[in-house]
């Protein structure tokens, strides 16, 4: 097939057979965070390219390189979301949903879009379904998530995932920490890559996760965030790790977790699963931002969320041969035979959707043998079949493809309890 056009590097089309599965991860989700109080929102795909300068951070590489930014027909510069937080927190500050009793709870699934090389787990459009908790500052509501995360995880059965913790401290002692950082890179500049030689003096803490080995080696004698974060931030982080402690949950501390994003402070974590002997991918990434409602011109309003990234998650479940459940067939095909016959097919089927009841019927036109090989093919459970006689006598021929027997019934006003008399109880035949 020569097709004119195709479609965009770095995004995927999902397929009925893959939504089915994408489904099944989105409902395991949504019902977790439904039992731990939270609610729906959904936000524009565009916002004002400043909202995501403020919050992401103008020095960060997500804002830097990769957003999809383009001027609109206002001659606005507008950009299609690189993530969800920001967009969610603006929502909430514009809706005046912090005036709602705290905490808030908030959850989403959102397309987002990302300028960057795409690789394995990696692309361009991609799917977050995040998880906000607004309004607390307690390290209780950052176990409260973690452990949450946990759960969907567990649920879904995901082998080989491991949950990193790190504090990078409040706005306060951070300066310390990157006034340090500073230094020592300093003094290792003549070997930093390129980037990294640019990150010193445009978002230090950013050289703490390159991949350059050279970089990466250097980085294993930096100082670490944990030895300069104040009282209340070292306290904050000590109980979060007495709660989680408390939940058997298994964690590391690295303080190499800095986040790609500016907005964090104090708890950022990471769930990372093995993709093979030598490289992890992160699942599931988030953290405190006590401080962007203010920067974005709002209140006070400490929060923490968290993202998980559903391809990397299904491909992880697909690579780890972890079953999902099958595409239900439908219950009941009719055949029919006959213009009658079809326009009494079109009734019956209306009767049995009405009642929830997943029927189907030709709808091209097929003779009666090739009903019958498609009703199969679909794996019907039954195969109700009406001919000319049948129309006359008003009953039809149901057949039970499992066994392959048949029994008469009456296509009257009691089809409907018939058939459940004889689907549900199975009886009969
Ligand atoms: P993030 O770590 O940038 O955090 O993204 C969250 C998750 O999205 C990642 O852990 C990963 O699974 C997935 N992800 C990121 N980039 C891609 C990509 N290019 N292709 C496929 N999957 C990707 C955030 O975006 C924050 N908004 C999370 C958060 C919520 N923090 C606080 N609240």
């Amino acid at each position: 097939m020569n097709l004119k056009t195709k479609r965009i590097r770095g995004m995927q089309d999902i397929l009925p057979d893959e939504m089915k599965k994408w489904q099944t991860i989105e409902k395991v989700m949504t019902e977790e965070a439904l039992i731990h109080g939270f609610k729906s929102i959904r936000t524009p795909i565009l916002e004002h390219t400043e909202l995501f300068e403020r919050s992401v951070g103008d020095s960060s590489d997500v804002v830097e390189k990769e957003m999809y930014t383009f001027v609109d027909k206002g001659n606005r510069s507008v950009t299609l979301r690189p993530e969800g937080t920001a967009g969610a927190l603006r929502a909430v500050l514009e809706n005046g949903l912090h005036n709602s009793p705290m905490p808030l709870k908030l959850m989403y699934e959102s397309s987002c879009y990302r300028y960057e090389k795409p690789q394995t787990g990696r692309y361009r459009e991609f799917f977050q379904f995040g998880l906000e908790i607004f309004g607390s500052s307690s390290a209780s509501a950052d176990a409260q998530l973690i452990i949450l995360a946990h759960s969907i995880l567990e649920r879904l059965k995901i082998k080989n995932v491991s949950l990193e913790i790190n504090s990078i401290g409040c706005k306060n002692c951070r300066k310390k920490y990157i006034e340090a950082i500073i230094d020592y890179f300093n003094s290792k500049i003549n070997s930093l890559c390129p980037t990294c030689k640019n990150r010193l003096t445009k978002n230090p803490l950013r050289i703490l996760d390159c991949k350059n080995e050279t970089c990466s080696e250097i980085c294993k004698n930096a100082p670490i965030i944990t030895d300069y974060i104040c009282s209340e931030c070292s306290e904050h982080f000590k109980i979060l790790q007495k709660y989680l402690k408390s939940q058997n949950m298994n964690f590391k501390i690295n303080p190499k977790i800095v986040r790609g994003l500016d907005y964090y402070s104090k708890t950022v974590f990471e769930f990372v699963c093995n993709i093979n002997e030598n490289e992890t991918l992160a699942i599931c990434g988030g953290g405190r931002y006590d401080d962007l409602s203010e920067i974005l011109g709002g209140p006070k309003l400490c929060a923490i969320g968290l993202g998980f990234g559903i391809e990397r998650i299904l491909n992880i479940m697909e690579s780890q041969k972890i079953l999902f459940p099958k595409e239900k067939p439908p219950e009941i095909y009719i055949a029919s035979i006959g213009e009658a016959a079809k326009e009494k097919a079109f009734k019956l089927c209306k009767t049995l959707r009405n009642a929830m009841i997943f029927a189907e019927m030709d709808i091209i036109d097929r003779n009666i043998k090739s009903q019958m090989k498609y009703a199969d093919k679909l794996g019907a459970e039954y195969v109700l079949v009406i001919g000319e006689n049948e129309i006359s006598e008003n009953k039809a021929i149901l057949k039970n493809m499992k066994t392959s027997n048949e029994i008469e019934i009456p296509i009257n006003e009691n089809f409907l309890n018939d058939f459940l008399n004889i689907s549900v109880k199975n009886i009969g035949f």
